[in-house]
């Protein structure tokens, strides 16, 4: 029997129902089959596209208005602690004892989950910890914080690990970091999800992505599958005489343009016919000094793909338009209380 897929997502849907308000179609339609033990996945999308609600689902935090959500062909919504001890989870701002020490913080969940001692150990090596780990979590920079909350997640040594923004607010440095931390998680073998708005982020880190945008799966599949929707690499050329080339390949029917710099000149073919462009103007009696292929930027298939503005290169933390008041008491699906955190 094969096994059952880490994730999977059977068009799924989740309204809002709010006082007085209208719903809010938070995910309107989502399929989605993932978790390559020892890969990335990354989730990408918009601001307020649906990701940390989907995430919920996957938790059995909230209950779907509609379809499945099965991690490792659990039903997330009924029975979500039969798989719990094999996920672990951040979901926006992790809840820690600001006056706790980060070790002590870790000891409490895990005497909570009756996690031997030595895991706090483990956990604090592997996200950078262990030299401030007696500093208490308040004086902790918000990179830190977030790498605490993973430490968490990692406690139970799971198999899949879900990680909703986690680099949410940090800085370059702090991303840079983060990044390396995922990246040494699914080298140990894990799983992982993480969702971001920030593409160059899951460029980075992904081996493969899902963009949904407005609740709505976009497209699914391997970094260069998702880049083809750039629109076409470009082939740049490096020569002396640049208005002369560019007449040499009009002659052959390939259009070129100059760019800013000096001597370099974009042309519009494919990378893997470049040959064609030396041999063409070989044939004019022109050398060049360069070439060499632009790819297609993850940014620019997401554009592309949703027709989204750009992202702002960081936002605040816990900043979807998610309300606490716009919460309705029956969203609980398994009466699960925390993330992978606590439970
Ligand atoms: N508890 C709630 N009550 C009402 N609407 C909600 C609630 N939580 C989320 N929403 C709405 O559902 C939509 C999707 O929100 P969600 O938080 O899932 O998006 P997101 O992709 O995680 O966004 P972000 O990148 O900002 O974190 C948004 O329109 C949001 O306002
Ligand atoms: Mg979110």
């Amino acid at each position: 029997m094969t096994a059952a897929p880490i994730v999977e997502i059977r068009d799924l849907r989740k309204v809002y129902s709010r006082m007085r308000k209208d719903d809010v179609v938070a995910v309107e339609r989502l399929d989605l089959t993932l978790g390559t033990p020892g890969t990335v996945h990354g989730f990408l999308g918009p601001n307020g596209s649906g990701k940390t609600t989907t995430i919920r689902c996957l938790l059995g935090l909230i209950r779907p208005t509609s379809g499945a959500v099965r991690v490792f062909g659990v039903d997330s919504t009924t029975s979500f602690h039969l798989a719990a001890p094999r996920v672990g989870a951040m979901v926006e701002n992790p809840k820690m004892f600001p006056n706790f020490s980060g070790r002590r913080n870790l000891s409490l969940l895990a005497d909570m989950a009756g996690i031997a001692k030595s895991e706090v150990d483990r956990v604090l090596s592997i996200v950078g910890l262990s030299e401030r780990d007696g500093d208490s979590f308040e004086s902790y920079s918000l990179g830190m914080k977030q790498r605490l909350a993973i430490a968490a997640a990692l406690l139970k040594n799971p198999e899949l690990l879900i990680l909703d923004e986690p680099a949410n607010g940090l800085d370059p440095a702090g991303i840079a970091e983060m990044r390396i931390l995922i990246r040494s998680i699914a080298e140990e073998g894990k799983a992982v999800l993480v969702s971001s708005h920030q593409l160059a982020e899951i460029e980075q880190v992904c081996d493969d992505v899902t963009i949904i945008h407005q609740g709505n799966l976009i497209e699914s599949g391997t970094l260069d599958q998702i880049r083809r929707h750039a629109g076409a690499d470009n082939v740049v050329v490096e020569i002396e005489n640049r208005d002369a080339a560019i007449t040499v390949l009009a002659a052959a029917g390939v259009q070129a343009r100059p760019r800013p710099a000096e001597r370099e000149l974009v042309v519009d073919v494919d990378a893997d016919r470049s040959s064609d462009v030396t041999r063409i103007l070989a044939e004019g009696g022109m050398y060049l000094q360069g070439l060499y292929a632009e790819r297609a930027t993850l940014e620019a298939a997401f554009l592309n793909l949703t027709g989204a503005a750009p992202p702002p290169p960081t936002a605040p933390p816990g900043d979807s338009a998610q309300n606490d008041a716009d919460y309705i008491a029956d969203d609980t699906a398994s009466g699960q209380t925390g993330t992978g955190v606590a439970s």
